[in-house]
């Protein structure tokens, strides 16, 4: 048993050691059944069947280091590229989340000639040394990064104001970060932004805020990273891509979790510009990023994503789920906010002073546990309801989830109006 390192911390109270999956469900090893409305990685659905036939299949061909011609990869770098903007025409492929994040700055780094980096407070966007310098969302080691500034994000659910004030607010303080950083002598290379802002609490941040954001850092000389691995692939349901719904086109876009359905692929979408002058500068060679078992995965999960309409389907589905927990805010105290969009909601939870409430919280997610359903915790103050199903997630699953939800809630000490 202590053979394995720390790279796992379970969820649960008691752990849960799940064997099969389908959809939206999984099982366990005793044949217990869970609604998962949890995992993204699983994105168009547990084993989806299109996905796995073909994986096998290409695994049963060939699969080589990327060092060598492959006409799957360029379908899929092309099938990719159709659901971006055009300005934003070429993918480099990596294996994780955290490989995109580093590469993009290596990228904007090396083609702005500065090497400051603006992220907002209490982001995550990986687990190398250094993105970890750059996180005030986990706890690590390392010190905060002194080329780097965390941004306080708009939270209209803590502002008293008019959203112009609190975007004039924030957009100050970035200004303060700009100024600060080019007086250090680092300069802006970047702003990187998860563009759910989900490890931040899935705050609903006003668009004309990234907006300003984006328009201040490419003043600066710096660009602007979408880090697309929660939001993207029509998690959100109004679009493909978190950046849309913040009307911005980055300049580089980070992808990860959800691209692969399980199998670890990612991805660097940025224009030919960028990336033709950084591989002239730099040979870049990522062995297993993009090889033929990645790209035959890869096209597989955008066939399913197409076939199955998950993106319109989370639009409608989240919706619903919207509703369905506002009509359960109005009758808990203990919910203080309720936000999201598409299939990523977050439902705040706070104590009888109206102060957040972790340990409620936890209490909530182990109880959900308990009754086979699957949810987490995010936020600062670890008091929020993480609600972030697979994408064939529907509307019968969302009645059974708040049909949970609101038995466990029922049994929390006067949590009930
Ligand atoms: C927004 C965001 N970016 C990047 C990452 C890192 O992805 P990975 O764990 O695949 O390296 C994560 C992981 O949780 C994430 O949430």
């Amino acid at each position: 048993m202590t053979a394995f390192g720390p790279n796992a911390p379970l969820f649960y109270d008691r752990p849960l050691d799940l064997v099969r999956g389908e959809g939206c469900w999984v099982w366990d090893a005793e044949g217990t059944r869970y609604l998962d409305c949890y995992n993204n990685v699983p994105h168009v659905g547990h084993c989806h069947p299109r996905v796995t036939q073909a994986l096998c299949a290409q695994a049963g061909r060939i699969n080589v280091s990327t060092r060598y011609l492959h006409e799957a990869i360029l379908d899929y770098s092309e099938r990719l590229l159709a659901t971006f903007p055009v300005a934003l025409d070429r993918a480099v492929f990596v294996c994780t989340g955290t490989e995109a994040n580093e590469l993009a700055l290596r990228i904007a780094r090396t083609q702005s000639g500065h090497s400051g980096v603006i992220v907002s407070d209490f982001s995550y966007h990986g687990n190398s040394s250094g993105l970890a310098e750059i996180t005030t969302g986990l706890p690590h080691p390392e010190p905060f990064s002194a080329s780097a500034r965390a941004v306080a994000l708009p939270d209209p659910s803590r502002w008293d104001g008019s959203s112009e004030e609190m975007v004039r607010h924030h957009l100050a303080l970035v200004d303060t970060a700009i100024g600060s950083l080019q007086e250090a002598g680092y300069g802006v290379a970047a702003v990187l932004f998860d563009t759910a802002f989900s490890t931040e609490g899935l705050l609903d941040v006003p668009p004309a805020y990234v907006q300003g954001v984006a328009d201040r850092v490419r003043e600066a000389g710096g660009f602007f990273i979408a880090d697309e691995v929660q939001a993207g692939f029509g998690r959100m349901g109004d679009a493909m891509w978190g950046f849309e719904g913040l009307g911005i086109v980055p300049d580089l876009a980070t992808l990860g979790k959800p691209m692969g359905n399980g199998h670890p692929i990612g991805a660097v979408v940025t224009r030919a510009g960028l990336v033709d002058q950084f591989t002239k500068d730099a040979l870049y060679f990522n062995t297993f990023g993009g090889n033929p078992v990645s790209a035959a995965v890869g096209l597989a999960v955008l066939d399913a994503l197409g076939e199955d309409r998950l993106v319109e389907r989370a639009h409608e589905t989240g919706q619903y789920l919207q509703q369905r927990l506002s009509d359960l805010s109005s009758r808990f105290s203990c919910i203080a906010d309720v936000r999201g969009r598409g299939l990523f909601a977050a439902v705040e939870i706070i104590d009888s002073k109206t102060l957040p409430d972790p340990v409620a919280c936890r209490a909530i997610v182990n109880a959900m546990r308990d009754r086979h359903v699957l949810i987490s915790r995010i936020g600062p103050a670890d008091n929020i309801l993480k609600i972030r199903p697979p994408m064939p997630f529907g509307m019968d699953e969302v009645d059974l989830f708040i049909d949970a939800l609101e038995a466990t809630l029922a049994g929390l000490d006067g949590a009930a109006r």
